[in-house]
C-alpha cells in the first residue's frame, strides 16, 4: 500500500480532510499530515495525529530536515482542502511555512484539490496560477458546484471525498491502458409502454460504474454509455445517457471503429412493446401487452466486429446453470471475457462468480466491494 503525504491548509472545509485520512487509512494507505499554521486553528494536529497513527506537523519542531524527510518519504504528495493563497504561493514557489517548503523539496506527483469561494476561484490572478500548476504536471482537482460555506452558491466546495479518492488512486496507478480507448456501457434500459410506464430492471449500474473508474486510473481514455441508473457519473469520464436497448445499440455501433475494448455491463431489456401509446393510458381501457425482442448487442457486435476490438460481457444466471450458460453465452456472442455472477448477487455491494476467458481459462472470485471486484476485472484486462 501506498504512503501519502497530505497537506492540510486552511479553509472550512478542512473537516472533510479528516474523514479522507479515515477512508485512505482504511484503504491500508499510510499518511502522514503536514498543516499550514492557520489551518490549525480549525483543527489541531492531535486529531490528525490520533486518525493517522503518526505525529501531524505545522513547523519544524526537532527535525530541521523535516521539508526535506517528509516528501521523500511519499508516493503521492495530496493537499486537500487548498487554499486560494496556499495555492498562489505553490504557484509561485513561495516558501514561508512547513507545507510550502515541502512542496518545493518534493520531487514526485503532486495534487491539489482548492476550496474557496466562487469570486475567488474565478479571479484572473487564481485561474492564471492554476494554470501555471498544470503546466507543471500539478494535477488540480476542480472544486465541485453547490452551496459554499459562506451560502453563496457556485463553484469552490471541495471535491467530495469519492473524487479525492478515486483521484488518489489514479495518481498511485502506472497507466498501461494509456492511448487503449474503451467504451463500457452501465444501468437499466427502459423500454416506454405510455408516457409514464416502462419494462426495465434493478441493475443500479454500481458495478459498471466501478470499472469505469478503475479503467480510468489505469490510463484508458473511456467513455460510459449510461442507460438508467441513481448513481452519479464520475466527472472525470465522459458519458452519453440514453434510453432504449434500440438508443444503446446505435450509441455502441456508431463508436465500435474507433474503440480497443468494449465492456457491456449495461442491464438491457430483451423486449419492448411493440406500439408505444401516445400520452398516459387510462386504467378504463383494457390492456393486453404485446411485446417484440429487442436486439442483442453483443450479437449485433460480433456479427461487426473490427479485429482487433476485445469484447467483455456479463451474464446473471441461476447458480445451478451458471457456468453451463455462461460458456454458451461466451461462444454465442463471441466474447473474450465474460464475467458470470449469480442472480444473488444483484443489488448488492458484494461481488462473486467466475471470470470466463475465450482460451477455456475459469477463474472463480469473491469480493466484498464492487471496487475490488473492478480492480481484479480490470487487472486482468492489462
Ligand atoms: N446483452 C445485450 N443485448 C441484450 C441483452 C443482453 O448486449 N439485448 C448483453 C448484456 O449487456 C450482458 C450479456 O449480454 O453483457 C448477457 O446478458 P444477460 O441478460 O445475462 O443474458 P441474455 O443474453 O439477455 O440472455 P438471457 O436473458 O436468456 O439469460
Amino acid at each position: 500500500m501506498a504512503k501519502i503525504l497530505l497537506g492540510v491548509s486552511s479553509s472550512v472545509a478542512i473537516y472533510k480532510a479528516c474523514e479522507l485520512l479515515r477512508e485512505l487509512k482504511r484503504r491500508g494507505h499510510q499518511v502522514r499530515v503536514v498543516l499550514t499554521p492557520n489551518a490549525e486553528k480549525f483543527v489541531s494536529k492531535l486529531t490528525f495525529h490520533s486518525l493517522s497513527g503518526h505525529k501531524a506537523y505545522s513547523d519544524w519542531e526537532e527535525d530541521p530536515f523535516l521539508h526535506i524527510n517528509l516528501p521523500r518519504w511519499c508516493d503521492l504528495f495530496l493537499i486537500a482542502p487548498c487554499s486560494a493563497h496556499t495555492l498562489s504561493k505553490i504557484a509561485l514557489g513561495l516558501a514561508d511555512n512547513l507545507l510550502t517548503n515541502c512542496v518545493l523539496a518534493h520531487a514526485g506527483p503532486l495534487m491539489i484539490a482548492p476550496a474557496c469561494n466562487v469570486e475567488m476561484w474565478n479571479s484572473p490572478p487564481l485561474q492564471e496560477n492554476i494554470k501555471k500548476l498544470r503546466e507543471r504536471h500539478v494535477v488540480v482537482i476542480e472544486p465541485e458546484e453547490g452551496v459554499l460555506a459562506c451560502e453563496e452558491e457556485g463553484k469552490g466546495r471541495l471535491a467530495s471525498l469519492e473524487r479525492l479518492l478515486d483521484w488518489v488512486e489514479w495518481g498511485l496507478r502506472q497507466k498501461p491502458l494509456s492511448g487503449k480507448k474503451v467504451l463500457i456501457t452501465v444501468g437499466a434500459t427502459r423500454e416506454f409502454i405510455d408516457k409514464v410506464r416502462f419494462i426495465s430492471n434493478q441493475s443500479s449500474g454500481k458495478t459498471g460504474f466501478a470499472i469505469a473508474r478503475v479503467l480510468w486510473w489505469y490510463g484508458a481514455d473511456v467513455e460510459i454509455v449510461a442507460g438508467y441508473t441513481e448513481e452519479k457519473p464520475p466527472p472525470e469520464i465522459k458519458t452519453v445517457r440514453v434510453v432504449s436497448a434500440e438508443e444503446m445499440l446505435k450509441a455502441v455501433l456508431e463508436r465500435l471503429e474507433d474503440i480497443d475494448l468494449l465492456v457491456m455491463n449495461a442491464a438491457v431489456s430483451d423486449y419492448r412493446p411493440s406500439e408505444r401509446f401516445e400520452g398516459k393510458l387510462k386504467k378504463s381501457h383494457s390492456l393486453e401487452l404485446s411485446l417484440i425482442k429487442n436486439p442483442d448487442i453483443l450479437e449485433e457486435v460480433a456479427k461487426l466486429k473490427p479485429k482487433n476490438l476485445r469484447v467483455v460481457g456479463f451474464a446473471l444466471e441461476e447458480e445451478s446453470v451458471l457456468l453451463q450458460n455462461a460458456e454458451e453465452k461466451l461462444r454465442k456472442k463471441d466474447l473474450d471475457l465474460l464475467v458470470a455472477n449469480p442472480i444473488d448477487t444483484m443489488g448488492k455491494e458484494s461481488h462473486r462468480g467466475y471470470l470466463l476467458f475465450k482460451d477455456g481459462r475459469k477463474i472463480p472470485f469473491s469480493f466484498g466491494e464492487k471496487l475490488g471486484f473492478a480492480e481484479f476485472l480490470v487487472s486482468h484486462l492489462v
